[in-house]
């Protein structure tokens, strides 16, 4: 008897050692890097007006709101207090200027960089700076044309952002959860605008990612396949809005007490373009309003939610703490 405590002992301690010492390197190693992994597919964008009208509504919805320096209007970044749960966290300079921001890199380079999250030295950018995966080739190559044109967000501006500092848990949620995605090895197109559901969930999944928010949890994402991720579009990620206070995402899926599953299709337009609730509240913060969402867009996504299973799942509106 005595023996086998003397081994279980021995046994737990190991264990304890052997946690610390996987904690410890996970605390020194950081975010990890993969340099092997650093590609420039080689390709080089040839837009035309209509993409840089397609890239710079998509930018304003996708990546401004980050990257911009509200004191300067221009996009060399800013401290995002959204991912306080995650350290200090700061986006990073993405105007043209060649030292600081995005200016010497290739589009080849940024389009592998916003597909897998692997920067052109090989740095894994962590989990709160999105990945397009499931973007369409037209779309994201649209933002790209976007990021090389003369819009004054993009002035090349000597100044380097601030260093995020990563703590713990980002450290160890990239060690185990979040890993570079792979670079697309075939076209990715955009379903038909006609058809308005499949148009809808390309939206939701792919265009604007409205499924990364809007289900459980964002320790908790399957960004191969979003639908199969832990409550999929049924609401109640925690995310803290610019006081760190916790508000929780809305259930979007339509059942009838807990979701949009009363919500005529104007009220959704509304609550979505312009952040006016059916009960004449309004969407708070990280819910912006989409107001460069066309209409049409808008009503796909609608169309889309309404094809989902009701999820019964009732949020809470208050805030914490
Ligand atoms: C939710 C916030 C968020 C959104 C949305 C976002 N970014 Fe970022 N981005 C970040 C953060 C944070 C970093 C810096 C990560 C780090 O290294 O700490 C970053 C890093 C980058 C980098 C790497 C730059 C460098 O020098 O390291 C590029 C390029 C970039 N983002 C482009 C974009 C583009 C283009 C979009 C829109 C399609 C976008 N981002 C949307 C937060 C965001
Ligand atoms: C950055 C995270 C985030 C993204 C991205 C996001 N949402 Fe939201 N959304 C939220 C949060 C949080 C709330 C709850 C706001 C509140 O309680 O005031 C919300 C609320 C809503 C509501 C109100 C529903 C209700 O019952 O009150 C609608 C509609 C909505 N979002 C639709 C969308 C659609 C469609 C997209 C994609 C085009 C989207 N959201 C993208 C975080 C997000």
């Amino acid at each position: 008897m005595k023996k086998i405590l003397k081994y279980l002992g021995i046994l737990i301690a190991i264990v304890v050692l052997g946690a610390g010492a996987f904690a410890l390197y996970i605390n020194i190693d950081g975010i990890p890097t993969y340099p092997k992994l650093v590609k420039d597919p080689g390709i080089t964008i040839k837009g035309d007006s209509a993409m840089l009208e397609n890239g710079e509504r998509l930018a304003s919805m996708l990546c401004v709101q980050c990257h911009l320096n509200r004191e300067t209007g221009v996009l060399t970044g800013q401290y995002m207090p959204d991912v306080a749960q995650f350290g200090k966290t700061y986006s990073a300079n993405i105007t043209q200027d060649k030292t600081y921001g995005i200016g010497a890199r290739t589009d080849g380079e940024i389009l592998y960089l916003l597909r897998t999250g692997v920067k052109w030295n090989g740095d894994y950018l962590p989990p709160w700076m999105p990945k397009f995966v499931h973007m369409s080739d037209y779309d994201l190559q649209s933002v790209i044309w976007w990021l090389r044109s003369d819009d004054p967000r993009l002035k090349a501006t000597p100044e380097a952002a601030t260093k995020s500092q990563p703590n713990f848990l980002a450290k160890f949620l990239t060690h185990v959860a979040f890993k570079p995605l792979p670079y697309p090895d075939h076209e990715i197109t955009a379903p038909d605008t006609s058809d308005h559901v499949a148009y809808g969930k390309y939206i939701v999944q792919g265009k604007i990612e409205c499924w990364a928010c809007h289900s459980a949890s964002f320790k908790t994402l399957n960004i191969m396949e979003p639908g199969k991720t832990p409550g999929y579009m049924a609401g109640g990620n925690p995310i803290p809005n610019e006081e760190g206070k916790i508000i929780y995402s809305a259930n979007l899926t339509p059942d009838d007490s807990t979701g949009i599953g009363k919500w005529t299709e104007e009220e959704f337009v509304k609550a979505l373009r312009f952040g006016m609730r059916p009960d004449g509240t309004t969407n708070r913060y990280p819910m912006v309003p989409y107001s460069r969402m066309y209409d049409w867009e808008a009503r796909a996504i609608f169309a889309y939610l309404k094809s989902l299973p009701p999820v019964h799942n009732p949020i809470q509106r208050t805030m914490n703490p």
